[in-house]
């Protein structure tokens, strides 16, 4: 597998690429087989349904990877906080984790419930090309516990903040519940046929350094530790997004480094490049436009070489509204420009 071998460093015909959230709203088959489900949260449940959605993005674009259908949220919601997404709202939890009581309420071995994510990542590898990877995930325990304390999405993380600052070890208490919840989901997710993991940290750059590292990065570098110790040849890609001013200080066991887009790829490079394999990072709004589009990927290009070390991928998440064939183009490019 190309994706694989460019986890390891190892030469490959060409630089592989995928893009986060590469399966959503911007193909109309995800929108179809999201109507059949009849929710989004249906469709996470969804065994067939999710598969279909998992294998999409492949055989529409093209990518070098899958990636499993599912949302970082299922943990929270299997440890007992129930969980909605409304339309064009996000996602919602009708009760939060305000205090120490309540992380003592969360339900212990969350990740023996989640079935039907290990059952998709099996019947996904089942039908996916032998030489596509199947990546599994989760969110990192910062982003989870931002999620469960705030009960949805946040601009200022001030419930979260407060906690960390007025109660650390209550917050430290919950970070360490989740952390042991995804070592096993994502042992799970290898046993079931994953053959990369990825961790998000989507919103690391709510904290400030010192903080980062201790509320944040410590979690994710031990999860990464785990399971490097316990499944040596599975890669583990970690993405903090929005923490460029702090790379110096990244260490750890992991295999790949995601590059958010507002982070240089030069300076990623220049600190990282050596000891971290580099994912990323083209700015997703580029893609609205092909001319935009293709001036920053010869700029990647130009700056991550053809030579092992570099994995294509946008800097976050596609959008919606993107264009499709803009899609299809960035795969076709860059397979193209970076043949060997
Ligand atoms: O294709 C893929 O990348 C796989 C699937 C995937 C989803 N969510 C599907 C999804 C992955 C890897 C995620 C991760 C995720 N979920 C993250 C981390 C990555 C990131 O983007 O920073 C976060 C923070 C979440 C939480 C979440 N889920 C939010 C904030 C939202 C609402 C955003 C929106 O665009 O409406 C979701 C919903 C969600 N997860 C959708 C998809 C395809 C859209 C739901 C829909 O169909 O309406």
């Amino acid at each position: 597998m190309i994706f694989i071998d460019a986890c390891k460093r190892k030469e490959t015909p060409y630089t592989p690429i995928w893009m986060m959230r590469q399966a959503g709203r911007y193909l109309s088959e995800y929108k179809e087989s999201r109507k059949k489900a009849g929710s989004f949260l249906e469709l996470c449940h969804n065994v067939d349904l999710a598969t279909e959605v998992t294998l999409q993005p492949v055989d529409i674009l093209n990518v070098d990877a899958a990636i499993l259908f599912s949302d970082i949220l299922v943990v929270p919601l299997e440890m007992g906080l129930p969980l909605e997404f409304l339309a064009g709202e996000g996602p919602k939890f009708s009760r939060t984790i305000e205090n120490y009581q309540d992380v003592c309420a969360l339900k212990q071995d969350a990740y023996l419930k989640l079935d039907y994510v290990y059952d998709t990542i099996s019947k996904v590898r089942g039908s996916l090309p032998k030489d596509k990877a199947l990546i599994g995930f989760c969110g990192s325990p910062w982003t989870l516990a931002t999620y469960m304390i705030e009960g949805e999405g946040s601009k200022t993380y001030a419930k979260s903040k407060k906690m960390l600052y007025a109660n650390p070890q209550t917050m430290h208490y919950l970070l360490k519940q989740i952390t042991d919840e995804l070592k096993g989901y994502l042992s799970m997710q290898i046993k079931a046929g994953a053959n990369a993991v990825m961790i998000f940290d989507s919103w690391a750059s709510a904290l400030e350094k010192e903080a980062y590292f201790e509320f944040s990065w410590g979690y994710m570098k031990d999860i990464a530790h785990y399971l490097k110790t316990h499944f040596p040849e599975i890669p583990v890609i970690l993405f903090p997004k929005g923490i460029a001013g702090y790379l110096e200080s990244i260490d750890g066991k992991f295999d790949v480094f995601g590059v958010d887009w507002g982070t240089p790829m030069e300076l990623a490079k220049r600190i990282l490049g050596q000891k971290y394999v580099l994912q990323g990072n083209l700015e997703p709004s580029r893609l609205y436009n092909e001319d935009s589009m293709e001036m920053a990927v010869d700029e990647i290009i130009s700056i991550m070489g053809k030579k092992a070390g570099h994995i294509f991928n946008l800097g976050h998440g596609m959008l919606p509204d993107l264009p499709r064939e803009n899609a299809i183009k960035l795969v076709e490019l860059v397979h193209k420009k970076t043949k060997r």
